[in-house]
């Protein structure tokens, strides 16, 4: 059974108790996106809380991943896992990573969205040298101009599709007085302008995962990044995500790198690079 049918059978008791924890957590971002708002004040020229739109304004590629290399000790020896990866992503493309299970996928898209950091080689985001930025200001970076999906929907189940999207912008610190309007936008954008106060129970998985894509894309990444982000649907539901993808390259200025197994899902691609064991091939 698919997980978001399994809420479903959720007792009124575990739904009640999830309500008070999202209410606080709710509550706590909304201390956190005031305290933003507030720091942002003094830094109103960094534009870090506004809600810009999002040109490109660096003529070079977006991304460029060179020579990179990730290590991790296991058991006090070294497991090499990505061994030399060079790749570049331009504005407005659309980019899989595609690889059997273990290949190394997941550990570069953490890399390029700033999660962890190379062992050896450098990661230019836009024109900044993102493995030499330290933990903070790479946070800010990844905040403002990057949107993570996931495979598994990553949804506050009590919430409505508009309160979700709603939260990712009271976390990004985008103003109040522009979140009903945006928040509207990107719903209709993924073409849930009929399910915008659904609660993701009430939704499908593809439905889910469309809400998902609203509340990565809302304050204006210029990068996404989806792990297998088709990878719970069926062929259908997979395609709409794709025709979503597609659009929004175009009508929001982003590009989307994403990991695949599904050959079918490969030929929308602009690029595909093919992971074996740490290298692409
Ligand atoms: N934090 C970690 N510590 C140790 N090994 C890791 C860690 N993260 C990933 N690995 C290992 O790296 C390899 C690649 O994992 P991953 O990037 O998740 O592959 P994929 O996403 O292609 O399935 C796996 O063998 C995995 O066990
Ligand atoms: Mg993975």
């Amino acid at each position: 059974m698919a997980w978001w049918k399994k809420n479903l059978g959720k007792t009124a008791a575990v739904q009640e108790k999830q309500a008070s924890q999202e209410k606080d957590e709710t509550d706590r971002s909304e201390e956190q996106a005031e305290s933003t708002a507030r720091s942002s004040q003094s830094s109103a020229q960094s534009g870090i809380a506004a809600l810009p739109e999002n040109e490109a304004t660096s003529h070079g590629p977006l991304l460029v991943v060179s020579g990179v290399e990730r290590t991790f000790q296991v058991g006090g020896q070294p497991l090499h896992v990505l061994k030399g990866i060079h790749m570049q992503l331009e504005h407005q493309q659309l980019v899989m990573l595609r690889g059997r299970s273990g290949s190394g996928k997941t550990t570069l898209l953490n890399m390029i969205g700033g999660l962890d950091q190379p062992t050896r080689g450098e990661i230019w985001f836009n024109g900044l040298s993102f493995h030499k930025l330290g933990d903070g200001k790479r946070t800010m970076v990844r905040r403002k101009d990057m949107g993570f999906i996931f495979q598994a929907f990553a949804l506050m189940p009590l919430l409505s599709a508009w309160e979700n999207v709603e939260l990712a912008l009271r976390m990004a610190g985008v103003p109040r007085s522009l979140w009903k309007a945006r928040v509207t936008e990107v719903l209709e954008l993924v073409g849930l302008g009929k399910r915008m106060h659904h609660r993701p129970f009430e939704l499908s998985g593809g439905e889910q995962q469309r809400v998902a894509i609203a509340k990565a894309i809302a304050h204006r990444p210029r990068l996404l990044l989806a792990d297998e982000p088709t990878a719970e649907l069926d062929t259908q539901m997979s395609a709409q995500i794709m025709a979503v993808f597609q659009n929004i390259i175009q009508s929001e200025n982003v590009t989307i790198c994403m990991t695949t197994h599904d050959p079918t899902i490969l030929e929308v691609a602009d690029h595909v690079y093919e992971m074996v064991d740490g290298k692409f091939v």
